[in-house]
């Protein structure tokens, strides 16, 4: 994100300074070219020039003359009739306008003095001519200064550039900003939903823009609507199957009890019965995995994660026979640590990965357990000594119903392939991961929690 910032700010403001530099650059050899002609350029030798066009062809051949001066000279005389217009019918400077307002008025008057003060003695400060209908033209020449070097070493022309600079700078920040930002939100919400966090929604920060980028987060709220909805609708069929194929299964053991009784224990009984109750936990499991979708049924609580662990290793140790002092599970508990999350989802999630630590370990080594805080993070960490799985099975082995090709065959009758994909649901349900490594001789599952 921070690229696509620096990227668009860096085109707007590049774009700006070089339209910056070639204006000044125009201004300034403007400027230059005018002063370097104006060295030649003689005032009273024009004068006298133009008097003597006027003498011989009137208003016409002043016009004429003035007309045939080279553009730069030409730029910086100007000849006013009575009426307050340039020969050549250009609009005036202000600074002539306003000497035109002041003096350019009824033609020259004869050089006398004052009557009332007789030392004073009026002077025009421009030359003026007088043609043969007597009319008076007065000639303005622009001060030098004005336009030659002036125009950059004005106080004025540098602050402008500077205020330029600094305006198009916030203004290129501001619109590489505006671009990049939603961007950055779509990206976070995006992975927000890959996550498995689909009530995440965009428009509220930008859907209220009016152009492409809040269309675009309209749409992709959509997507994320469609997606969350074929979700729930795909997690309630299998929740409503599974528990519609429940009561038959119910029916059916019932009806298995019945036969028993009229024929005895025969072992084919046995077998159907052994199946029939696999049947029922597998059944039990999908609707376990299923309930763990976006809504967890059951409220968040403070959870005390060493009081957690060592009721599961209670449970599964009585479940493997486990019992007395000689345990086959270690508990290392580094610092007591608790969270805030669902107790049922939690404790289904340590359980799982315990009781696949106990089926795979083999001979008399123990599983540890250990417990402790990382980065502000709880970790549950369960190693045994059961061979661990391949390098490339490390991350499918948390997708649902997908069993290891080195199960063996016996663990494999009696596995349904859910445990470790709900263990995974259960710990996204709390915003945390859960993630397994091959460590010595056996698997590593690490739960980490926020
Ligand atoms: N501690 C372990 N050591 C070696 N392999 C393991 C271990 N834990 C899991 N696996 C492999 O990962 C696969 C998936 O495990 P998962 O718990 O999801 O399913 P399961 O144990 O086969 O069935 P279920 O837990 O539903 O009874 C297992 O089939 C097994 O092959
Ligand atoms: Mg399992």
């Amino acid at each position: 994100m921070r690229s696509l910032l620096i990227r668009i700010f860096a085109s707007f403001w590049s774009i700006i300074l070089i339209t910056i530099v070639v204006a000044v650059a125009i201004g300034y050899s403007y400027a230059e070219r005018t002063r370097i002609s104006m060295q030649n350029f003689e005032v009273g030798d024009a004068v006298l020039e133009a008097s003597a066009a006027l003498r011989e062809n009137g208003r016409e051949g002043l016009t004429g003359w003035l007309r045939s001066l080279p553009d730069a000279t030409a730029s910086l005389l100007y000849i006013v009739d009575e009426q307050g217009q340039d020969l050549l019918g250009r609009r005036l400077p202000t600074v002539i306008k306003m000497s035109v307002r002041r003096f350019g008025d009824r033609g020259p008057r004869p050089m006398r003095l004052r009557q009332d003060r007789p030392n004073l003695r009026p002077a025009r400060p421009f030359t003026q001519l007088i043609g043969p209908d007597d009319r008076v033209y007065t000639i303005f020449v622009m001060p030098l200064r004005s336009v030659g070097k002036r125009w950059l070493d004005e106080r004025g022309t540098a602050g402008l550039v500077m205020l330029a600079l600094l305006v198009s700078a916030a203004v290129s920040y501001f619109l590489a900003r505006t671009i990049s930002r939603p961007i950055g939100r779509l990206r976070e919400s995006a992975n927000a939903i890959a996550d498995g966090r689909l009530d995440t929604r965009v428009a509220e920060g930008v859907g209220k823009r009016r152009d492409e980028i809040g269309q675009l987060a309209m749409d992709f709220d959509r997507m994320a609507d469609e997606l969350q909805r074929a979700w729930l609708k795909q997690s309630e069929l299998t929740r409503n199957v599974s528990h519609e194929l429940r009561s038959p299964l119910a029916r059916l053991r019932v009806a298995l009890e019945l036969v028993r009784r009229k024929t005895g224990d025969l072992p084919e009984l046995d077998k159907i019965d052994a199946e029939t109750m696999r049947l029922d936990e597998l059944i039990g499991r999908i609707l376990e995995f299923s309930r763990l979708d976006a809504d967890p049924h059951e409220a968040k609580t403070p959870i005390d994660l060493d009081d957690l662990v060592r009721s599961v290793v209670d449970d599964v140790c009585y479940e493997y026979g486990d019992l007395g002092g000689n345990s086959s599970i270690e508990i290392h508990a580094d610092a007591a640590c608790s969270v805030n999350g669902y107790p049922n989802a939690l404790r289904s999630c340590v359980e799982n990965v315990l009781r696949n630590a106990m089926r795979h370990s083999r001979g008399d080594a123990k599983v540890q357990v250990h417990l402790g805080t990382e980065a502000r993070q709880a970790v549950i960490a369960v190693e045994d000594q059961g061979g661990g799985v391949a390098e490339d099975e490390l991350e499918r082995i948390f997708e649902p119903f997908y069993r290891s090709k080195t199960t063996r065959a016996d663990q494999s009758r009696r596995s349904g392939g859910l445990g470790l994909a709900i263990a995974s649901r259960a710990t996204a349900l709390h915003g945390g991961s859960i993630r397994a490594v091959n460590k010595g001789n056996g698997l590593r599952v690490e739960i980490r929690l926020p």
